[in-house]
């Protein structure tokens, strides 16, 4: 699948986009999924926000319960100060997690390609275990920052291993809250480990290095279509979308089976479920 121009483009910023990667009719038939997901989903049932901040706090077990499941998070600004939504349901949904791509027939089919299986071998994963997917709405007006953290914290393996698979759904740009990145940033250490004891997570801080900055981050401004491949190890980041236009993704992050998985990463799977490749 890449060319090995592209493999080793990847060593060295650790990460790369693969422009054109799915089409539009996929892309359509994920979205209107989506949407049906959130449209079914009671929102009175939960207030749940996923948000990055203080998320050892925040962290709850609606959260945890996600892990093997497909539950709907809302924006943190999605609730005005009568505790009731500001808009729409649709336009208020931070995130759909965590097991769509094993659990609903939609997902599974845009997460089961052989083409992605190919790239994850390119990339250095001998065996992809793919453990969690995750749709990004960013919604309009109030989509959510991502504060600067690497995968890894999430997904850890000895040696690291995870590599995530971002998908554009919709064009990503400056203005509506896409990636930012730190080439070559991969080549540092692991700054923090998210750990879970049973109901309770906590986060590890392994390293004091500082999060880049605008001096050596860059944005990844990419179209519909694309794939961005990142090391676990990447510092990443997205800024709120204050934007009238949504921003889209879809996220995929898979180990490889040859390393050790964390007994204490907050996603296990046992038999009864067992963790599948991209095919
Ligand atoms: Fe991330």
């Amino acid at each position: 699948m890449l060319t090995s121009a592209q493999q080793a483009e990847y060593q060295r910023d650790g990460f790369l986009v693969v422009p054109d990667f799915k089409g539009g009719a996929e892309i359509a038939a994920l979205r209107a999924r989506a949407e049906r997901i959130v449209s079914q989903f009671d929102a009175s049932a939960s207030r749940a926000i996923f948000t990055t901040r203080e998320q050892e706090k925040k962290t709850d077990d609606y959260f945890l319960a996600s892990d093997n499941t497909i539950r709907c998070f809302f924006e943190e600004e999605a609730f005005g100060p009568d505790g009731l939504l500001k808009r729409d349901k649709a336009l208020s949904i931070n995130k759909i997690g965590h097991a769509m791509h094993d659990l609903d027939p939609v997902f599974r089919a845009f997460s089961s390609d052989p083409r992605l299986a190919a790239v994850a071998r390119e990339l250095g994963l001998a065996q992809a275990q793919v453990w969690q997917s995750m749709y990004i709405f960013k919604q309009p007006g109030i989509g959510g920052e991502v504060r600067w953290h690497q995968d890894a914290t999430y997904f850890e393996t000895t040696p690291i291993s995870v590599t995530t698979f971002w998908f554009a759904l919709e064009d990503a740009t400056r203005d509506n809250g896409c990636l930012w990145a730190e080439p070559g940033g991969h080549r540092g250490p692991l700054r923090e480990r998210f750990v879970r004891h049973g109901g309770q997570v906590r986060i590890d801080r392994l390293d004091t290095t500082p999060w880049p900055d605008d001096s050596t981050a860059v944005a990844l401004e990419v179209k519909a279509g694309s794939l961005v491949c990142f090391h676990g190890l990447l510092p990443h980041y997205s800024a709120p979308n204050r934007s009238a236009v949504s921003r889209h993704a879809y996220t995929l992050h898979a180990t490889d089976a040859g390393t050790a998985y964390s007994p204490h990463n907050w996603i296990q799977r046992d038999a009864a479920f067992p963790v599948r490749g991209f095919i």
